[in-house]
């Protein structure tokens, strides 16, 4: 089978290759092709050595000209913080309040506090900042904590029943499943459900376990109380919702609703920016003049 000769038709030797006697002919690269092959080895070599390449125990090889891409994000980060440091100082040492009364420091801080808030918020807000079951809308103007630029800083700093900031924002909303019975969580939920179309608060028996339980928190108004965290029961606004089964679950159990503290991971730059966006979002306060 292996055997070579002269292809008689094409005079070209055979590579000896034979099937069902088919001879294939030992015919030479085309110069086009072995020249690009070539160039490709070449190319590997120069890129290798110019290039991060080849992997050692804990890296790779750094190439002579020692770029890299992340060492090229370092860069242009470095250069966007050099070019911000100046705006940020000031953003830093300006009162929240006076922020606005600065056009371009007001428009920086919209601006960068989007994009804080964007990476940082939305997983729990929402990207729109309208919240979800148990993330509060933060376009409102109905506020747990408060809704003053300066509440907002706080509440965003040290976070709220978190175990990492010993300034977060606390209180504890007991389980009432381990001291009121079936019937009279059943009879506080009608009645907190009663309290959107204006009910008296304190009327009747659920009124009363709600002077006797609830007030002291929530208001004897049911107004919430922002020392307390705890919220407005009169409004349509619900951070868990008024569903029977939802309303006995926070009753039963309670919920101890936890926010990050932002100060441990974000700039006072930062802080200061995301504070003035959320503040501007809708449900902005004014601070009460001193
Ligand atoms: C891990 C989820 C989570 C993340 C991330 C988060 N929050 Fe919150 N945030 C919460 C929860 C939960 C509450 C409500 C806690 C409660 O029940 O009091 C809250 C409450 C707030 C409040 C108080 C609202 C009020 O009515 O007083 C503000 C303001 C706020 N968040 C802003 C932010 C900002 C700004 C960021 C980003 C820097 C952020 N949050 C990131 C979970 C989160
Ligand atoms: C020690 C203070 C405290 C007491 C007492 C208290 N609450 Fe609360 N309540 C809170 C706080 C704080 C929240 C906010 C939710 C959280 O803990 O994350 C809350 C939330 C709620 C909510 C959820 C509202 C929503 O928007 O989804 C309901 C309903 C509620 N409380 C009803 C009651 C009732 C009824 C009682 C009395 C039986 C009561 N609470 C007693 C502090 C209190």
């Amino acid at each position: 089978m292996s055997e070579k000769k002269t292809d008689k038709v094409t005079g070209v030797e055979t590579t000896g290759h034979s099937w069902d006697g088919i001879e294939e002919l030992n015919n030479p690269l085309p110069r086009w092709w072995l020249w690009t092959f070539y160039g490709t080895i070449a190319w590997g070599v120069i890129y290798t050595i110019l290039f991060p390449a080849w992997p050692l125990v804990n890296s790779a090889t750094a190439g002579v000209l020692n770029w890299s891409t992340r060492s090229e994000v370092a860069e242009r980060i470095a250069a966007v913080e050099e070019a911000n440091a100046p705006i940020e100082a000031r953003l830093v040492e300006t009162s929240l309040t006076e922020v606005p009364a600065d056009d371009q420091l007001y428009s920086y801080a919209v601006n960068a506090g989007a994009a804080v808030f964007r990476t940082n918020c939305s997983q729990c807000h929402g990207s729109g900042a309208a919240g979800a079951k148990g993330y509060p809308n933060l376009l409102d103007d109905a506020w747990l904590w408060g809704g003053t630029v300066e509440d907002i800083a706080y509440t965003v700093r040290h976070g709220i029943r978190n175990e990492d900031d010993p300034d977060a924002r606390y209180s504890q909303m007991p389980a009432f499943g381990e001291m009121l019975s079936r019937d009279e969580i059943a009879t506080l939920v009608t009645h907190v459900q009663s309290l959107q179309s204006g009910a008296d608060p304190l009327a009747g028996p659920g009124g009363e376990l709600f002077e006797y339980n609830c007030a002291s928190c929530h208001g004897e108004d049911a107004r919430g109380m922002r020392e307390m965290g705890a919220p407005n029961l009169t409004d349509a606004i619900w951070l868990y919702g008024s569903d029977d089964a939802t309303l006995t679950q926070t009753i039963t159990y309670a919920r101890f609703g936890v926010m990050p503290n932002w100060g441990a991971r974000l700039s006072d730059a930062e802080i200061a920016a995301v504070a003035t966006y959320v503040h501007q979002l809708g449900g902005g306060e004014e601070t009460a003049a001193e």
